[in-house]
């Protein structure tokens, strides 16, 4: 007999997983379907082990570079790469568990397998020991996305990665070629870097992490070649080889062709929608030329009872917006009116410092004919990051020319993608610079840059 359930969410990664508990919270019998394991790239592939590894690559360049800042003297004799790797892959297992943890005490069903459409209302789910066949009032698609490939050079997971393989790579390789200097390019050629890879990047346009402010991006540039890594722009990748020795890309550059040589190359030039296996028409659900599911303003997919949410669909492919999204999408099913404020969705890049930006850029704004101020407040003046010695960067508040309404914040400094979270309320809430003054920032703390940032909108920076 066919399972019948209230809805029926696939995929279990942060939008999936999140949307499941709430529907089920809500007092929908739910049941979540995953292939892999709970929690999706977010959690296995992506977030959760970079950072673990961003973290400990952080603290070991810290011990090495810093430590004598702060007048202590260390001997580092070197990393157990292993341990590292281990580390990582406990702290993915216990949010695994975790997630199975949530599902039960929300009484979501949890159903492992491959599933598929065999008609509007009606799935399949391939499972090791057979096929089940399921249905639901409603479906909420969440199969997240995957990494794209050089069409010429096929991700093997060995030396030529993916944001996958790099993460579990058995050695530190002596040299590294990372294809695309956007978010995970810097963030993962960050970590090797930090553990003795040489890092050479060949990235396509003529700045890196394209989606940030220029300002910011330029600043960024400047820090990570301070610490050594190496940014080759406008670097159009024409060839790549897997050799004996590792890999083999060639790049024209300037007009000029160039072979780089490397243990192991990452690509990391963006990811795609992944709807492989949905059967999506059987079901009648339509997909755009780019692979994505169109949606209404309620998620709502041509199929009106089929919602899809996160990496599938329009926007950018942040874990907190799929939860974000996920969250709305239950409470649609349940009756309510929620809505997503999209542009105070924050965008955080863990590099050694950090950056955090939330809203407009500078470009964006001129672009869309908004007249506006700046106020920049660098972290060198601020007392907290001085005694921390993490004094690089600044905090950047733009505010429309007349009104001094928050249109965007952008962070470079110590922390920023805590920091962002006052931006986010600040755009959230559609708060003036004056909101932000008005606000009592501790002292001595980070936090103080910001409204430094916002006085110099206003007026004048005090400690400035
Ligand atoms: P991305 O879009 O951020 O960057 C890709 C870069 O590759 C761009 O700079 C692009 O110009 C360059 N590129 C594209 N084709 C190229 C080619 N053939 N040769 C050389 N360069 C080329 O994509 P990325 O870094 O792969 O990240 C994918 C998604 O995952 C993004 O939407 C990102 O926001 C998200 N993500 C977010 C993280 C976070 O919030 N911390 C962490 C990791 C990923």
């Amino acid at each position: 007999m066919t399972e019948m359930f209230d809805v029926i969410v696939i995929g279990a990664g942060p939008g999936g997983y999140v949307a499941a508990i709430k529907v089920a919270q809500l007092g929908l019998k739910t049941a979540c379907i995953e292939k892999g394991a709970l929690g999706g790239t977010c959690l296995n592939v992506g977030c959760i082990p970079s950072k673990a590894l961003l973290q400990s690559s952080e603290f070991y360049y810290k011990i090495v570079k810093e430590a004598t800042i702060h007048g202590i003297q260390v001997t580092a004799s070197g990393i157990d790469f292993t341990a590292m790797m281990q580390r990582k892959e406990e702290i993915v297992r216990s949010f695994n568990l975790g997630i199975e943890a949530l599902f039960k005490k929300n009484q979501v069903t949890k159903i492992e397998g491959t599933a598929s459409f065999l008609s509007p209302h009606e799935i399949q789910v391939k499972q090791t020991s057979g096929e089940v066949k399921l249905s639901a009032k409603y479906f909420i698609l969440a199969t997240g996305s995957e990494p794209t490939p050089l069409p010429f050079l096929p991700f093997n997971e060995q030396n030529i990665v993916s944001s996958t393989g790099i993460l579990s790579l058995k050695t530190v390789p002596k040299k590294l070629i990372v294809v695309g200097a956007g978010i995970i390019g810097v963030e993962l050629g960050s970590v090797y870097q930090r553990l003795g890879s040489e890092v050479i990047f060949l990235e396509f346009l003529d700045r890196i992490c394209p989606t940030l402010d220029q300002g910011v991006s330029l600043s960024l540039q400047k820090i990570l070649e301070k610490q050594g890594l190496k940014f080759f722009l406008k670097a159009k990748v024409t060839k790549g080889e897997n050799t004996s020795k590792g890999v083999s890309i060639t790049a024209e550059i300037e007009g000029q062709e160039k072979i780089f040589d490397a243990d192991v190359a990452l690509i990391a030039i963006g990811r795609k929608a992944y709807t492989q296996g949905l059967k999506l028409e059987n079901a009648g659900v339509e997909l755009t030329q780019k692979g994505l599911i169109p949606i209404d303003g309620n998620f709502k997919t041509n199929k009106p009872h089929i919602l899809a949410i996160g990496d599938i669909v329009d926007g950018p492919m942040l874990a907190h917006k799929a939860e974000e999204e996920g969250v709305a999408a239950a409470e649609i099913l349940a009756g309510h009116e929620p809505s997503i404020e999209y542009m105070a969705i924050p965008n955080v890049v863990y590099t050694y410092p950090e950056v955090a930006s939330v809203g407009l850029t500078e470009e964006e704004a001129k672009k869309r004919g908004i007249a506006i101020k700046v106020g920049q407040f660098p972290f060198k003046a601020n007392s907290r990051a001085r005694c921390m010695g993490e004094s690089e960067g600044f905090i950047k508040i733009l505010a429309e020319a007349n009104s001094l309404q928050i249109v965007g914040v952008h962070i470079l400094g110590p922390h920023a993608g805590e920091l962002i979270t006052e931006g986010v309320l600040a755009m959230t809430h559609k708060m003036k610079v004056k909101d932000l003054l008005v606000a009592c920032h501790a002292h001595p703390t980070l936090s103080e840059a910001m409204k430094e940032a916002a006085l110099m909108i206003d007026s004048k920076a005090i400690h400035m």
